[in-house]
């Protein structure tokens, strides 16, 4: 066991509100921190808000306020949100720091000394009005292609076709529509190429679940190409040293760094404990372990750029990488129209926190699978769970000692033993599974207990009994409460409330762990009264949680800037549904998935049409999905898409239909497993 583990969640961008995405990873990581400490490690789990980057400084000039006081302002919320949850994180501290600026500085120095880092000029497009280069997705003009209109500096979302902005047919500014100029600016590029080596040896050493392993060695063996850590000023960031003020660090430099800056804080408030050095310098952590909590999304951040600016400076590489999947809700993706892009914040207006926390936990394994909230599953699982067997066996019991026999607990009877003997085999796993993330099974090995224990109670009649044989009716119901202790142990991490009430009933001498859990309850020892650990949850909660969700984000959101951020395309002519006569969409499988060599954006899939055979499509999503993730899904395919050449690539024999606001943030339409290749779809 290491001396010392550092646990950290991403870092939630300062520019939404937490919604229940976010709190699907956090509420994990302090699932897996507290269910740790129970095991008597020494774990902080170091955490902050990541502040810096165009969407910041834009939102703060729409705002007119300045970018500090907005993200200050949003670090205020997103903390009240997670204390609200129980997120017990030691620090929630914000990237905008002078911990963060020295660390970061002092790794990019590093890195610079060692010639890791080279200068080139790029030339890129530039708003004379706003006095700003244009990031990709802050450009639009008509697709170089298929001579669409509309379209966004990095790709096509009508023929798919990605691009670099400078090749935009009128291109124009998208936060004030002038027409941008190029303009050269020396950017600094790390030569992630020259950390190949490092980054082979350490992929295979650290602790990764192994597709993730899997996928990011392709990365590598696919080439790793330059990355450009500068952004021009005006940006909302750290500036880098020797630019007068001109150049900042690109948000994703600082903002992994970000991890450091929360432990420099919490170490320099906290001299008894252990060192800095201790975590983060690697010649002096040989005992820590340093494990990262991320989502699928950001692996590419975490599994190369990160380590390699570590090592570069010598600061400790990460033991342990967990990756977690997309949050669905009712098995879609999170919708604001349909009310089930649901903020944190909303939830918390109608439900307890804990549901979600023992929902959650409750579906999350050690792998990458999505985790869907599904509503009626969650009403049902709080109830058939939580309510009617694991509160129920503590209700009965307590009930009835405290009601019918003085309070006073007795000895077990000799008939539960074997049941007992199980539920300490049952409590010799948790550990373990909580450590390795895998909270659905330690949850179900819990209510398994509590099915069993309840079917005793059930079986044994103790308000039957108690006429005849008092004693006997109290060693049943003793039995029934030192499972309800155990019980109490293995949901603490999930559910501390409930242990709490638990350890006060019982007048339990010292807090639940995964250990004193076993110990026998005293007997002739009194109890107090049964306090409602529980209570049913009501489907019509939920229907108003999606109702108020709607209103949230259709109507006068929060964070909806006061004026319109930038202008749109006005709406085409009028339509009839016959405008999609022509198009001709089936279902199609995807077969296989491969990185396209020479672009960053493109997939090549191989898609099952049924009877109507194979196609070979190129996709642009690469930056969304890894191969690994789209394989085998059911996608809607525009069949009847003229075959069109992509560059050197080949010929794209068809489109998926995918969209997304962001390259990195684009979904593909996803059909039922069961719908059959080359069905067509109307
Ligand atoms: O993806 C995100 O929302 C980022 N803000 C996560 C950053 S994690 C870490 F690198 F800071
Ligand atoms: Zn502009």
């Amino acid at each position: 066991m290491p001396r010392r583990v550092l646990v950290t969640a991403a870092l939630p961008y300062a520019n939404g509100s937490p919604h229940l995405g976010h709190l699907l990873e956090y509420i994990q990581t302090d699932v897996h921190v507290r269910a740790r400490r129970l095991a008597g490690e020494d774990v902080i789990f170091m955490w902050a808000v990541d502040t810096h980057g165009t969407p910041i400084e834009l939102r703060a000039r729409r705002e007119g306020v300045d970018p500090a006081d907005l993200v200050a302002r949003m670090h205020a919320e997103h903390a009240q949100v997670y204390r609200d949850f129980g997120i017990e994180a030691d620090i929630f501290y914000t990237t905008h720091s002078e911990e963060t600026r020295k660390h970061a500085e002092f790794i990019y120095e590093k890195m610079q000394a060692a010639g890791q880092i080279d200068k080139r000029v790029t030339r890129q497009l530039y708003c004379p009005k706003d006095q700003m280069f244009l990031p990709d997705r802050f450009v639009k003009g008509t697709c170089p292609y298929c001579a669409s209109a509309d379209q966004y500096g990095d790709v096509c979302e009508k023929c798919g076709h990605t691009y670099n902005p400078t090749e935009l047919k009128d291109p124009h500014c998208a936060i004030c529509g002038t027409a941008p100029e190029l303009r050269d600016s020396e950017h600094l590029f790390v030569s992630l190429g020259r950390f190949e080596g490092f980054l082979r040896e350490w992929l295979n050493s650290a602790k990764l679940q192994s597709a993730v392993r899997n996928y990011v060695m392709r990365w590598v063996d696919d080439g790793l190409r330059d990355w450009d850590i500068s952004r021009d000023a005006p940006y909302f960031g750290f500036p880098i040293p020797g630019y007068d003020g001109k150049k900042f660090f690109y948000v994703w430099f600082d903002a992994p760094v970000g991890y450091i800056g929360a432990t420099q804080k919490w170490c320099d408030e906290h001299p008894d404990r252990a060192s800095f050095a201790s975590y983060w310098r690697a010649d002096q952590s040989e005992d820590t372990e340093l494990v990262h909590v991320i989502g699928k999304d950001i692996v590419y951040f975490h599994a190369l750029f990160w380590p390699a600016m570590l090592h570069a400076a010598g600061y400790t590489t990460p033991t342990r990488i967990n990756v977690h999947g997309w949050l669905t809700v009712n098995g879609e993706k999170m919708s604001k129209t349909r009310g089930t892009f649901i903020l944190a914040r909303t939830y918390l207006d109608h439900l307890p926190a804990d549901y979600l926390r023992y929902y959650f936990a409750a579906k999350l394994g050690p792998e990458q699978d999505d985790i869907d909230l599904d509503m009626a599953d969650f009403v049902s699982r709080v109830n058939s769970d939580l309510v009617n067997k694991a509160a129920n066996l503590a209700s009965r019991c307590q009930k009835f000692l405290v009601g019918r026999l003085e309070g006073k607990l007795g000895p077990v009877p000799a008939d539960a033993e074997p049941l007992m003997a199980k539920a300490r085999e049952a409590l010799a796993q948790v550990p373990g599974l909580y450590a390795n993330f895998e909270s659905a099974k330690a949850l179900r090995l819990a209510m398994e207990i509590g099915g069993e224990f309840d079917a005793y109670i059930t079986a044994q009649e103790p308000w039957k009994v108690v006429a005849k044989d008092p004693e006997r009716a109290r060693a049943v119901c003793t039995a029934g409460m030192w499972a309800s202790k155990v019980i109490a142990a293995i949901l603490k991490p999930v559910l501390p409330k409930w242990a709490a009430t638990i350890e006060e009933g019982l007048r339990l001498p010292a807090p639940l762990d995964f250990v004193n859990a076993i110990e026998p309850l005293p007997e002739g020892q009194t109890i107090g009264a049964y306090v409602t650990l529980a209570e049913r949850i009501d489907a019509k909660k939920l229907e108003a949680i999606v109702e108020a969700s709607k209103e949230t984000i259709g109507g006068a959101a929060p964070a909806a800037p006061p004026t319109p951020a930038y202008e749109v395309e006005p709406l085409a002519a009028e339509a009839t549904i016959d405008a999609f006569a022509p198009v001709d969409l089936r279902v199609g499988k995807v077969l296989a998935a491969a990185r396209v060599k020479g672009s960053d954006k493109l997939l090549q899939l191989t898609i099952d049409l049924g009877p109507l055979g194979q196609r070979n499509v190129f996709s642009g999503i690469a930056q969304s999905y890894a191969p690994e993730q789209i394989t085998g899904k059911h996608v809607v395919v525009f069949a009847n898409l003229k075959p069109r050449k992509m560059g050197k690539f080949g010929t794209s024999e068809g489109m998926v239909l995918a969209s997304g606001a962001k390259e990195d943030a684009i979904t593909v339409l996803e059909l039922d497993p069961r719908s059959l290749p080359g069905e067509k779809i109307s």
